[in-house]
């Protein structure tokens, strides 16, 4: 990443980062909501059920309280989507309208474009074509030669905003668009080709397109980016089998490329990833035309493989955007076992998945027509829970033989084990055995055993890797759970018991100076580098007088989270969303009494270490030597800066509280060097 980094001007990576909305963005991926100045979600590189991920729009930061992990968007961008900073920052800077150059490059002569171009990553150029082409296909749509295909899109009752908000298209019956096309706007083909748009002629010289005569359906990521094509046949629904031999067929999807894997792209996953996070759920259908139709009468929250049984990777990702779905088949005896297929991967991908089945016969697209809304609904109002749906379905087609109720017992008891709730385990074992007439012990022992394998390598086992994963590229997370007091300057004193977790005062301090960086020189003069006594505390401290700052002068909590102790990314992150500002001059104020309470409190402990010496020589009947005396004296002393700081508190005397916590640390020094 280093080379990429410098590479690209600070300055434009600034200036992206500050013209996007970081909670437009994460919302893509996370579902928020507004929480005082923050908006919280549930963390989407952790598991967990109550949201401990923030995103906070003033300062530009995500911060996740349950794993640390914490960042600005383009940190964001990278770790959820997998992809390059430059590919981030390309991709940003187009939507944010900030022209991402290379430096190096002064003069944009065709060379250097060229040159430049070759630099960038192989999936960034696919990308840029793939829109390109993209919007080719749509305008052959729109083209007098688009005619047939929109013929048959209004033949399916599809209109033309929802053709476009779907960006659909339209390639056309000589199979040579983008093979003229493409060369001609500087395009070689040789990426075309290796993005599946066209392929080499089998006789004869060069290249023709792989999709022709077909409706084009770009399939768009959930950043706005086009992966890959789905094409169908333009034919009569009726059309006789032989003329779909000749013309190949019905659906032809781009083959496995950088950016299409067909096991973890959705369709209509850009389009519908605002309506499941805004509805706490999403829909999966079978086919292209049933997302788009449900789109169309108000349904925005369906998605589709792309003619794959469905995998645990598309599962996440529509985890992403919410926790729920109504997973909707066909009533049809193909669409049972591509609803028995799909109950594994969902539980797998850990979503609480219900299944819908419409009427035999019909599918999602044509129940719509016919029925309307209501229909449809009806489909989702009698959706039953997978794990339900799976015993009743394998009941009906496995006899009551001890075989068959073997088989139900081996297929549903991996599937229960699944479940993330103990409750509705036992509850499904309740079931089970009552389905396969079997005793309830066999049943959870099967259970049991099948989470117990699914724990090592299964589901659980990769999300926790995957955390691992999200840790190692954070820095070490074993120091979260509690890196103790590591001595520093208050090592003299006696441990305070909490010098792990940094008084209530700091923390104020921490707000203050991550709100008001003009107190930091005052912090240096302060000298609230010594007064600060938790190690961890005072490595933020010198982390956010390093620190770049913001646009508006501010410290950088990006650069600081990235910068600080893991331990307290917490507490920057708390200190950074603190939304009670103070009034101009306050804030200098609140300052100077947080300094003078450490003061108050360090001078407590000292004077406490002192006395404590003082008893343990008497105790030891050694009260009467030199030693002692010098401790009596310190005791006089500390008592008195003790009064001085309380007074020169009360009367906002800042200098005075300075110069007695030097006073202190001397004495602390003397302590320190006579023990
Ligand atoms: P179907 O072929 O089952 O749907 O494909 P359908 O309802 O009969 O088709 P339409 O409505 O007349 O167009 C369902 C989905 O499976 C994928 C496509 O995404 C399609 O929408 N599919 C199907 C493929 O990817 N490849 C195929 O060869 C067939
Ligand atoms: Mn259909």
């Amino acid at each position: 990443m280093g080379c990429v980094v410098s590479r690209i001007a600070e300055d434009v990576v600034a200036q992206i980062r500050e013209r996007t909305d970081i909670v437009e963005v994460i919302g893509r991926h996370v579902q928020l909501k507004r929480a005082g100045a923050s908006f919280k979600g549930l963390c989407p590189f952790h598991e967990e059920k109550t949201p401990s991920f923030n995103v906070n729009p003033l300062r530009g930061f995500f911060h996740c309280f349950g794993c640390h992990t914490s960042g600005d968007v383009i940190a964001f961008l990278m770790q959820v989507e997998g992809r390059a900073f430059g590919e981030v920052i390309e991709d940003l800077g187009r939507r944010a309208g900030v022209e991402v150059l290379r430096e190096g490059g002064s003069s944009p002569d065709a060379q250097q474009a060229r040159e430049r171009a070759e630099q960038r990553s192989e999936r960034e150029r696919a990308r840029e074509l793939n829109a390109r082409v993209a919007v080719l296909y749509a305008r052959c749509l729109q083209a007098p030669i688009g005619e047939p295909a929109r013929a048959y899109l209004a033949e399916r009752g599809i209109d033309g905003a929802t053709a476009e908000l779907f960006q659909i298209g339209y390639a056309p019956p000589a199979g040579t668009l983008l093979a003229q096309k493409l060369p001609e706007a500087g395009v070689a083909l040789e990426l075309a080709e290796r993005l599946g748009l066209v392929v080499r002629r089998r006789h004869g010289d060069g290249f023709r397109d792989r999709f022709w005569n077909r409706i084009i359906f770009p399939v768009v990521g959930p950043g706005d980016e086009v992966l890959g094509f789905g094409g169908r046949l333009i034919a009569p629904s009726g059309a006789s089998s032989e003329r779909r031999a000749d013309a190949g067929p019905k659906y032809l999807n781009t083959p496995e490329t950088v950016l299409y894997r067909k096991g973890e792209v959705l369709y209509g996953m850009a389009q519908a990833a605002t309506g499941i996070r805004q509805g706490g759920q999403s829909l999966l259908v079978e086919g292209n035309f049933d997302v788009i139709q449900l789109f169309q009468h108000g349904f925005r929250s369906a998605v589709a493989p792309m003619g794959t049984a469905l995998t645990v990777a598309q599962v996440r990702l529509l985890g992403r955007f919410a926790p729920a779905v109504v997973a909707i088949f066909d009533g049809d005896d193909a669409g049972r076992a591509a609803a028995l297929k799909s109950v594994r991967a969902l539980l797998e991908g850990r979503l609480e998945a219900k299944i819908g089945v419409v009427p035999a016969g019909e599918d999602p697209d044509s129940l719509l027509r016919k029925g309307g809304r209501a229909a449809l609904q009806r489909v989702l109002d009698d959706a039953v829970p997978a794990v339900d749906y799976l015993i009743d379905e394998l009941r009906k087609t496995l006899d009551d033989s001890i075989p068959g109720r073997a088989r139900l017992l081996e297929q549903v008891a991996p599937i229960i084990g699944l479940l993330p709730s103990r409750v509705a385990q036992d509850l499904y074992v309740d079931r089970l055995s009552f389905a396969a007439r079997l005793e309830r012990g066999v049943v959870l022992r099967a259970v049991r055993e099948a989470a117990g394998g699914a724990n090592a390598s299964g589901p659980r086992g990769a999300a926790s890797s995957r955390t691992a994963v999200a840790a190692a590229t954070l820095g070490a997370r074993s120091e979260v759970g509690r890196a103790g007091p590591q001595g520093g300057a208050g090592a003299a004193v006696p441990a305070d018991p909490a010098a792990d977790a940094p008084e209530s005062s700091e923390l104020e301090l921490l707000k203050l100076l991550l709100g008001h960086p003009l107190l930091l020189p005052r912090a240096r003069q302060a000298g609230l580098a010594i007064l600060l006594t938790n190690e961890q505390l005072r490595a933020t401290y010198a982390a956010a007088e390093a620190a770049p700052r913001d646009g508006s002068g501010r410290i950088d909590v990006v650069e600081l989270l990235r910068t600080v102790p893991v331990t307290m990314r917490d507490a920057v992150a708390v200190a950074a969303s603190a939304k009670d500002y103070l009034a101009d001059g306050d804030w200098t104020k609140a300052f100077d009494d947080c300094v003078a309470s450490m003061a108050a409190r360090r001078a407590d402990r000292i004077l406490g270490a002192v006395k404590g010496r003082i008893a343990r020589a008497e105790q030891q009947r050694m009260g009467s030597g030199e030693a002692a005396a010098q401790d009596k004296r310190r005791l006089i002393r500390l008592t008195g800066a003790q009064s001085r700081i309380r007074r020169a508190r009360e009367q906002h005397q800042a200098e005075t509280v300075w110069a007695l916590i030097h006073e202190l640390v001397e004495v602390e020094q003397e302590i320190h060097e006579t023990q």
